[in-house]
């Protein structure tokens, strides 16, 4: 233990988190943030959500429509609505502080509680992330394939947070795991040489093969069939996804259900949110975690638009919140700035 926080010490990423006091709201922030999504994509949107939401009370008495939008880009959005309403909860009753109270929290699962258990109040937990789960794999040589191996990954950390020189400094530990994961425990090439834990490492000589995972179900295939509609006026019809189920409560430009089954040109235009002379303008493909989805997209403009929904004025899509498969759309059809898909 003294080894890997010795080499915490000398060779810390430098993250705008861990600068300054800590408080365990912006840790609860960030480490929603960094769910399923890697440092670097967190990094430009990190300093946004601090100043906008500095406590929790500031984000329970926003509008969970506000934090889905500052949330566009991010994905998962249904972080964004438990963390709102978390708040909320903290708001009203204060923070609370030990693993059950925080586990107990919307949205807080293992991970999350023992993450702000650890970093943001000193409590003696391991947060098990990715990461982590490849260097316990790895430390304590678990072959049993994920995810069955996932309860002897998390009793190996459960051993690392009950040592006593864990017991100091639990938020650096946590840390440090998830940095030696990131910097020298790497996936593929892991840099041995280079660990702290190079001498006790059970697993180093087949280090590249661990965690083992169980072979992978190939992703299902949905498809779409998404409207463009513009009015006279240049706006675009945009409408609220339900908020249960992918990209809940999301802007989206009207369109079909999402299937597995390719949907017929009358099919689909019975569903379109107006009459009119609907052009193809083409297809496109986004991937979501289980699922690939395939869109085809039709355009028509009218005079005026009476379906119900949002009128965007077509310049301002690029800001209108809207997740990142519908910022395909919209560039696939030359209306916001960036690569067309
Ligand atoms: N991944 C998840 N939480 C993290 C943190 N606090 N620092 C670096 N990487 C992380």
């Amino acid at each position: 233990m003294t080894q890997l926080l010795d080499w915490y010490d000398q060779h810390k990423r430098d993250l705008p988190w861990r600068r300054g006091e800590v408080d365990p709201w912006h840790v609860l922030l960030t480490e929603t943030l960094l769910q399923q999504t890697t440092v670097a994509t967190v990094l430009p949107h990190h300093p946004r959500f601090l100043e906008r939401f500095p406590t929790a009370a500031a984000m329970a008495a926003a509008g969970e429509e506000e934090v889905l939008r500052m949330w566009a880009g991010l994905g998962y959005y249904a972080r964004a609505r438990r963390l709102h309403a978390a708040a909320q909860v903290i708001a009203a009753r204060g923070f609370p502080a030990d693993i059950d109270g925080l586990r107990a929290l919307p949205g807080v699962g293992a991970y999350t509680a023992a993450a702000v258990g650890a970093i943001g109040f000193g409590l003696p937990a391991v947060p098990v992330d990715g990461n982590v789960e490849r260097v316990m794999a790895r430390v304590a040589r678990i072959e049993i394939p994920l995810p069955r191996g996932k309860a002897a990954i998390r009793a190996a950390a459960a051993r690392i947070g009950q040592q006593e020189a864990a017991h100091a400094r639990p938020g650096d530990v946590a840390q440090a795991l998830f940095d030696l994961g990131a910097t020298v425990c790497t996936p593929v090439s892991p840099r041995c040489p280079a660990c702290p834990w190079r001498d006790g490492c059970a697993g180093r000589d087949i280090a590249q093969r661990l965690p083992v995972r169980a072979p992978k179900k190939p992703r299902a295939r949905w498809f779409g069939v998404h409207f463009l509609l513009e009015d006279a006026a240049g706006r675009v019809l945009l409408r609220r996804r339900p908020r249960e189920g992918v990209l809940g409560g999301m802007m989206e430009l009207p369109g079909t259900s999402w299937r597995p089954a390719e949907w017929t040109p009358e099919e689909a235009l019975a569903l379109a949110p107006a009459k009119a002379v609907w052009r193809p303008i083409g297809t496109l493909w986004h991937g979501f975690t289980h699922a690939e989805l395939e869109i085809t997209l039709m355009r028509a403009a009218v005079a005026r638009i009476s379906a119900p929904g949002e009128l965007v004025p077509a310049a301002r899509l690029g800001q209108a919140g809207l997740p990142s498969v519908m910022l395909k759309c919209v560039r696939l059809a030359g209306l916001a700035e960036g690569p067309a898909p």
